[in-house]
Formats: C-alpha cells, sequence, structure tokens
C-alpha cells in the first residue's frame, strides 16, 4: 500500500555512494525503492571513491549511476577524497535539488555526501547509523567519520538497538530514530539464497582458512604481522589451505604479496566479486578479516570470525559469540584460530551463533519511514 496520496509526485532520493561495502549496503534500498516508482525516483550519485571495486558491485545488482564522479587516485588520501568527492556531489546536488540524501556506514565518501547535501539544505538519511568504538583513531578514519555524518543527519537507520543507544547518548532526537537491521543482510540473504536456488552454495572441506584485510590502522606492520602468522599457521596444520582475495589498495598489496606469494597452499587473488565472495565464506572453515561487512554476513553462513582489530563498533557479534575480537598479535591470533581448527565444541558454539545484524527487510523498513517524513520537517 502507498503512504502517498496518489496525486502525489515520488519521493526523489539521490543515494550517494563510493565503496564496495557502500554498494552492497545500498542496493537492496535502491531495487527497492525502484521497484515502486509511484513512491521514489532514485539517482544513484558515485563517486568513484573505488574504481574496479565498486564497478563489480555495481553490475552483480544491477545498478546504473546517474553521475560518476571518478576521483579515485593511486594511493589516494584523505583530503583528496573529501575535497573531489564534496566538490562533485555539491555541483549535482545544486542542480537537482533531491527531497532526500541517502549515505551509508562511515566511509569518506558518506562524510562527504552528507556535508555536501547539508550545505544544499537537503536533508540527510544515514543508513547504519549509530556505531561507535569511541576512539577517534580506531578504525581511522571510520569513526570520526561516522560522528560528523550523525550530527549531519535529519534520519538515522541504526542496525541494532545499540546502535540506537549510542545516538541517544549523542543527544539524537528518539523520533528521528528507526533501527532497521543491517541493509547489508538484505544484500546477503538475497545472494546466499539465489546462489542456494541454482545449486551453486558450496560447502567446504573444513579446512579453508578465508582472510581479508585493509584499515589503515593495520596497513604496514600490523598486516605483515598478520601475513606471517598465517604462515606459521599453515607450517603447524599441513591440511589447511588460505585463501586471501586481496585488496587492491597498494598499501596493503605490498606488504601481502612479498611474504604469503608462491607458498602451495595459499590462493592469493585480486577481489573476488561479491557471489564469489558469497561462495568462499560459505566453503571457508572460519573467517579472518578487519572488515566491518563480513563480521556482519558471516553469521548467516554460519561461520565463525576472528575480527583483526583491537576495537570494535559491532559489539553485538561478540555478545552473539559469532566473532572474537583478536587484534594484530600474532600469538593470540594463533591461539584462536588452532582453537577454532581443534576444538570441535568452541566450532560448533561460534557457528551455530543466530546472526544479530538482521532478516533481510531493512531497506523496506528504512523506505517506510522515509516515504511518512515530510520533508518540511527538517
Ligand atoms: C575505503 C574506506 C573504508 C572502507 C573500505 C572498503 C575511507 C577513507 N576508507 O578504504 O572505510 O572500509 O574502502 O573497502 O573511506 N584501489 C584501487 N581500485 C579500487 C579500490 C581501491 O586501485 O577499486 C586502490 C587505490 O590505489 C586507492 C586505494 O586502493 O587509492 C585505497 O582506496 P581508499 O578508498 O582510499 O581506501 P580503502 O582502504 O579502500
Ligand atoms: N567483499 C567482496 N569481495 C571481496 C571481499 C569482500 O565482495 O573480495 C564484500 C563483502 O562480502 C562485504 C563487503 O565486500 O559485503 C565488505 O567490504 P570491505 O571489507 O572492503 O569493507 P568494510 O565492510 O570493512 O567497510
Amino acid at each position: 500500500m502507498s503512504l502517498l496520496p496518489s496525486s502525489a509526485s515520488p519521493i526523489r532520493l539521490a543515494v550517494v555512494m563510493g565503496t564496495r561495502p557502500e554498494a552492497v549496503k545500498l542496493a537492496p534500498l535502491v531495487l527497492a525503492a525502484q521497484s515502486d516508482p509511484q513512491r521514489f525516483q532514485v539517482d544513484v550519485v558515485s563517486t568513484g571513491q573505488h574504481k574496479e571495486m565498486l564497478d563489480s558491485m555495481l553490475a552483480w545488482f544491477g545498478l546504473r549511476p546517474s553521475v560518476s564522479l571518478d576521483i579515485m587516485r593511486p594511493n589516494q588520501d584523505l583530503a583528496h577524497i573529501t575535497m573531489s568527492s564534496l566538490s562533485g556531489i555539491n555541483d549535482w546536488l545544486k542542480t537537482h535539488r533531491p527531497d532526500w540524501v541517502v549515505v551509508q556506514g562511515d566511509t569518506t565518501t558518506t562524510f562527504a555526501g552528507a556535508l555536501a547535501a547539508f550545505y544544499n539544505r537537503i536533508p540527510v538519511a544515514h543508513v547504519e547509523a549509530g556505531l561507535r568504538t569511541h576512539d577517534k583513531y580506531s578504525p581511522y578514519p571510520e569513526e570520526a567519520n561516522r560522528v560528523m555524518t550523525g550530527h549531519l543527519a535529519d534520519l538515522h537507520f541504526p542496525p541494532t538497538a545499540g546502535a540506537r543507544d549510542n545516538l541517544l547518548r549523542e543527544g539524537i532526537a528518539d523520533e528521528r530514530i528507526t533501527v532497521t537491521g543491517n541493509t547489508g543482510i538484505d544484500a546477503l540473504l538475497w545472494t546466499r539464497n539465489k546462489l542456494a536456488n541454482e545449486g551453486k552454495l558450496p560447502t567446504g572441506d573444513g579446512r579453508e582458512v578465508l582472510v581479508t584485510a585493509h584499515r589503515r590502522e593495520n596497513q604496514g606492520e600490523p598486516m605483515r604481522g598478520l601475513c606471517h602468522a598465517i604462515l606459521t599457521l599453515l607450517a603447524r596444520y599441513p591440511d589447511v589451505r588460505v585463501n586471501f582475495p586481496v585488496h587492491l589498495s597498494p598499501r596493503v598489496r605490498e606488504v601481502v604479496f612479498p611474504v604469503l606469494s608462491g607458498h602451495p597452499r595459499v590462493q592469493l587473488t585480486d577481489p573476488l566479486d561479491y557471489p564469489e565472495f558469497v561462495q568462499a565464506m560459505a566453503r571457508s572453515c572460519f573467517i579472518l578479516t578487519d572488515s566491518g561487512g563480513v563480521q556482519e554476513e558471516a553469521p548467516s553462513l554460519g561461520k565463525p570470525v576472528l575480527v583483526l582489530r583491537d576495537s570494535t563498533e559491532r559489539p553485538e557479534a561478540m555478545q552473539a559469540g559469532t566473532a572474537k575480537l583478536v587484534g594484530t598479535d600474532p600469538e593470540r591470533l594463533l591461539a584462536e584460530a588452532a582453537r577454532l581448527l581443534d576444538d570441535q565444541a568452541e566450532y560448533t558454539r561460534m557457528s551455530k551463533a543466530q546472526n544479530p545484524y538482521g532478516d533481510g527487510q531493512a531497506a523496506q523498513r528504512i523506505l517506510q519511514v522515509i516515504a511518512r517524513t515530510p520533508v518540511a520537517s527538517r
């Protein structure tokens, strides 16, 4: 049932994205809005903060940006991303004047999108709002990006009750907050079910470990330590294999390839397209990662996650027992990996826990709230 009078014109949404996870987590919302043209008209505004990694996600979900700013540079710094995104989004907003700007998460594209909207007095809807570590430098720069975005936003869509509480503590009005679950779970369940229906969801042999790493605060020595810990793990477990799709950042690749390439039981590849990555998660025994999105997705595939970070904005996964924070200390990492490989009871406990991040309906909940919020209320 439409929430708008039939004579009303559709609500115009500008959905801003720039990186791989934003495309995954905003695709369900864009697709749901596009399927309801009486209520919504959608423009995808891409900063192109990522290039190949964004393009492959857009292709899988069939998203076509109305504009691509193409800002990516090799080894780009944060000021470059902010300035070029802000300027490009600002120009587009000035001309097109959408009713809402929708941003997701905590990348620099997210913050620039919210700031450009604010400068143009266009209301902002923030998807995956309220995640906090309360440490400005961890993760860097994402904690600052999401705090600043939160204070520019008009509607806040935290995935969990805990994220909602963070927003309330910062003085955000309760009536502007709706707990929705994470739209990343919408994308994951859709993809998982499609693969399963096509008979393309593998079960592994229990000896393949999936690894991803990219966070700025882990680049350099922590990432080198991780790679050496992987070599030690492989030496201790001659039947274990490692699958490591390596992020395209030169700062990641210049560390990972020299240490791990050539090992007969390490498969280093370029980043995988989303369905291939879902298959890799399904095939794995457990996952070593510093990714935010992977922590959220893995429980829906029954995979334990060891999180390569010192702090977390996702305590729900730890509380549910699906993930453990192990940092980048090689000894801790090896001890926890060995537990999962040797201790069946511990493995079962972590792999059977329920996903605390959503039920696959987050995008619909968000659109319902946007549809019933008068734009003049900003
Ligand atoms: C960015 C986000 C981070 C998010 C991550 C998801 C910021 C500051 N960081 O980090 O929050 O978790 O994306 O992956 O917003 N590159 C390519 N091709 C690509 C993508 C990246 O070559 O398709 C290379 C480029 O040299 C680029 C570098 O990777 O300069 C780093 O990209 P950048 O977006 O700055 O940082 P990420 O680590 O990807
Ligand atoms: N992902 C992917 N291919 C890969 C690695 C990750 O499709 O080779 C997906 C993953 O399933 C999740 C998203 O990319 O949906 C996470 O992106 P990333 O780890 O880069 O960013 P973060 O979530 O940490 O911001």
